[in-house]
């Protein structure tokens, strides 16, 4: 194993929950609305009303409107004690959401450099929105830079001022956050980093420290206890697959959730190569693992009374010489088998396997997500996933993507898909014939290994759990973190259900 094998991680800011702001405090972080006459700011436990006035002229002066995500820092008024004022937009008061809060702590968290304590009083339009937007929004990975560069900087550390009471949502939040950072440190490793191996060895660590049961299978079990799918995608690599089994097993647990998720730590297509340009962003194509990963692991923080399993298939899909062939016929684990026609379908094959494996345990949902189809950016393009399964669970899952601010949209099993998927050679084939409908395709591929009576979701975040565009409100480039949140939220709704 080479010696920086493992995730590289980034810099977030550190956060404190205080009845008021600290004395070495440099900023302050205040809210702004847009009003119908300009700019408008709500009254603050952090500055005298005549400070207050101070703020808002300066504001004015420089032609700050409140609108959503705008950042002003102004010089901060003669008598408080602190250097600036940073005010962000929240636009119209009246369309104030948890959302649009989120995203504007997170556009502050961003834009703010050079600040070492910042106090904040956005906590009085929500805590949990708070500080999951600072901690997401001041997110910088930093890579492997020999040299500091424009990212280097220690993020600000907030100081949220509220009152006791706000412990416990203030606690939650940053468990939350700080999960999500934890996929989006181990998507935006490079693959010579992160592989099969490296990423079973940190996950076991992680998972450990938290309390939870591991189970790694390595190449020699997997093939011996019949998992065709991740055998046959990881042959073609030269660091042979795993599946990791990530268990937390509570007393008070009343239901059982299957977390399953994609963890292809490099998609070069194996013998049905992709394109040479834009397959660096297929470093991503373990999102869904690291998002599964990530869930348990502040699931078990959170002391969640709910059973949840975990089951992470993870290789390298490569087009080494013992590699998959298009044409070759597999045995996926519980026995049903599959004509391989593309071996860049990898997703559905490792799935396939972890899916039955979990169905085995008879949960009462299995949730799995996966940077499965290029197919999901055409429908719905790159921010919203789809989501496909049980129609009442799946539209409740896409429902707390919503919720929770990471987009999601119900998709149709289709029909027709129910005939197209059988196959000459073997039971099913891994494409379709047409590429139309191919994120649904992908969807009833899945489902044939969906044990009976279970309510599942199938969430495809090819598009949203990594951004190639520019960073916005508290998404970042590359590593996104989707759908974290939404496992989460659906985890703690699970846990608290009769
Ligand atoms: N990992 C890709 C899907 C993907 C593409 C994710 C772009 C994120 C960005 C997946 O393994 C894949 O290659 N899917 C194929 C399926 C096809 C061969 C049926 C695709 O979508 O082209
Ligand atoms: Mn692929
Ligand atoms: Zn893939």
């Amino acid at each position: 194993m080479s010696q920086h094998a493992g995730p590289t991680r980034g810099a977030f800011s550190e956060l404190k929950l205080e009845k008021k702001a600290p004395k070495n405090a440099q900023a302050l972080l205040i809210a702004a609305f847009k009003g119908e006459e300009g700019i408008e700011l709500p009254g603050t436990s952090l500055l005298k009303p005549a400070a207050l006035r101070e703020a808002y002229e300066s504001l004015i002066a420089v032609g700050a409107t409140g609108k959503a995500n705008e950042v002003t820092r102004i010089p901060a008024p003669k008598k408080a004690e602190v250097d600036s004022i940073i005010a962000v937009g929240l636009g119209d008061a009246e369309d104030l959401d948890a959302e649009t809060l989120r995203r504007a702590a997170g556009s502050a968290a961003r834009s703010i450099s050079k600040v070492e304590e910042v106090a904040t009083s956005l906590g009085d339009f929500g805590i949990a929105p708070t500080v999951e937007g600072l901690i997401l929004g001041g997110y910088k990975f930093q890579g492997l830079r020999s040299k500091p560069g424009k990212d280097s900087e220690q993020p600000a550390a907030f100081t949220v001022v509220a009152e006791k009471s706000a412990r416990e949502e203030f606690e939650a939040a940053k468990i939350t956050a700080e999960s999500v950072v934890i996929a989006r440190d181990l998507v935006n490793t490079p693959s010579n980093l992160l592989y099969p191996e490296s990423y079973a060895d940190f996950l076991s660590a992680q998972a450990k420290e938290v309390g939870l049961e591991v189970e790694i299978l390595d190449e020699k079990a997997l093939q011996k206890q019949g998992f065709g799918g991740i055998t046959a995608v990881g042959r073609g690599s030269a660091r042979p697959p795993r599946l990791v089994r990530l268990s937390w097993n509570p007393k008070k647990a009343k239901k059982h959730v299957a977390l399953v998720g994609k963890g292809i730590t490099f998609d070069t297509g194996g013998i049905s190569l992709k394109p040479g340009s834009g397959m660096w962003d297929m470093i991503s194509d373990m999102g869904g693992s690291a998002a599964m990963a990530a869930s348990i692991i502040a699931a078990a923080k959170l002391n969640l009374p709910v059973k949840i399993t975990a089951t992470l298939p993870l290789a390298e899909n490569m087009p080494g010489d013992n590699a998959t062939r298009p044409g070759d016929v597999i045995t996926h684990y519980g026995g049903i088998t599959s004509e391989v026609l593309n071996t860049d379908a990898e997703g559905r094959l490792v799935l396939a396997d972890a899916i039955a494996r979990a169905s085995e345990d008879k949960p009462d949902f299995l949730i799995e997500t996966a940077t499965l189809t290029g197919a999901q950016m055409v429908a719905l393009g790159e921010r919203t996933a789809g989501v496909m399964g049980s129609e009442d669970f799946r539209d409740r899952m896409a429902g707390i993507g919503r919720e929770v601010g990471e987009n999601a949209w119900a998709m149709p099993l289709l029909e027709e898909h129910d005939e197209s998927v059988k196959s000459a050679s073997a039971d099913i084939r891994n494409i379709n014939a047409k590429r139309e409908g191919g994120m649904e395709y992908a969807g009833t591929y899945l489902k044939q290994f969906v044990g009976e009576g279970i309510e599942w979701a199938h969430i495809d975040v090819a598009g949203p759990s990594f951004n190639t565009t520019g960073a916005y409100g508290y998404t970042p480039k590359m590593g996104t973190g989707v759908p974290t949140r939404t496992v989460i939220a659906a985890l703690r709704e699970i846990a608290e259900s009769k």
